[in-house]
């Protein structure tokens, strides 16, 4: 992955998931009032890559940064190929550098797959586990960090108070514009998710690719499982229908598979590999777009 700059402050992508995991810690294992300690410690430099890619996030992801987005990439047609390749393609976001990064992308994948299954949950959502952060891939394909991970959150209307670093949102041009500042913006009272452009990043994506094969409570997993400030914080309730409201329950449900899975045992990538050639083939075609 490319070094730390300007553009990209994050050391890696995974520094983000650090950080939300310190905002929400596991509640079953770690004491809250110590981690949300741990979170307002400014004094880690990560800390401060971390804020300066919040600012370039909700400094420029506008309406019409989506909607360029979306026109470039939801034509799928960058790349073509088998499920299995664009897991060795994903690896390539691994950096070396980082001691803390023991683990590749298809690591969390698989570790995330696999708690879902140890569970006993719908063989499509052990997928949705296994496909969760494909959109990643976004990064191989030249966009910068703030457009591939962080919270998402709606574009067109206002910016939440309840997303973190919410001063942010001052320098982002929607936020002075009559069109995009109400609450409402664009939309209409709940008018639903799904009539809602969120900010442009791997979850939209990946739920592109995959809208054809996934049963929908895991598409709404794909497509909302970096939205913390609605499902930690309810903030866009009035852009929720009832639909919605049913929906999310899935992406409760699958959330903290994503956040609290990591293990320092990596998965038996080869005792686990049949059971996965079957679900993937169950569910997926023989290559993927992106
Ligand atoms: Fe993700
Ligand atoms: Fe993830």
């Amino acid at each position: 992955m490319k070094p730390q700059n300007e553009t990209n402050p994050l050391s890696n992508l995974d520094e983000w998931e650090e950080d939300v995991l310190k905002r929400y810690p596991d509640p079953e294992t770690i004491v809250q009032e110590k981690s949300v300690e741990e979170y307002r410690n400014y004094d880690d430099p990560k800390r401060d890559t971390v804020r300066e890619f919040y600012r370039l996030n909700h400094t420029y992801q506008t309406y019409d940064f989506v909607m360029e987005k979306r026109a470039k990439y939801l034509t799928f047609s960058k790349k073509e190929m088998p499920i299995w390749s664009a897991f060795d393609f994903l690896n390539q976001l691994v950096d070396d550098s980082d001691p803390d990064t023991d683990l590749d992308q298809m690591q969390h994948l698989l570790q995330t797959s696999e708690a879902i299954r140890r569970d006993g949950h719908p063989d499509w959502m052990v997928l949705v586990g296994l496909v969760h952060d494909m959109g990643k891939t976004l990064c191989l394909f030249g966009e910068p960090q703030w457009a591939v991970v962080g919270d998402t959150f709606p574009v067109g209307c206002a910016h939440s108070d309840k997303i973190v670093y919410p001063e942010f949102f001052e320098a982002n041009p929607d936020s002075k514009n009559p069109k995009y500042n109400t609450k409402l913006g664009v939309y209409e009272q709940n008018c639903g998710l799904r009539n809602v452009h969120m900010s442009w990043g791997h979850d939209e994506y990946v739920y592109q690719m995959m809208k054809d094969y996934i049963p929908e409570p895991g598409l709404y997993m794909l497509r909302y499982h970096s939205f913390y400030s609605q499902h930690r914080e309810h903030a866009y309730n009035h852009l929720m229908d009832e639909h919605d409201h049913e929906m999310f329950k899935w992406v409760k449900l699958f959330n903290p598979y994503d956040l609290y899975s990591k293990n320092p045992t990596p998965p038996d990538w080869k005792k686990l590999r049949p059971y996965y050639e079957d679900l993937v083939a169950k569910y997926l075609p023989p290559t993927l777009k992106f």
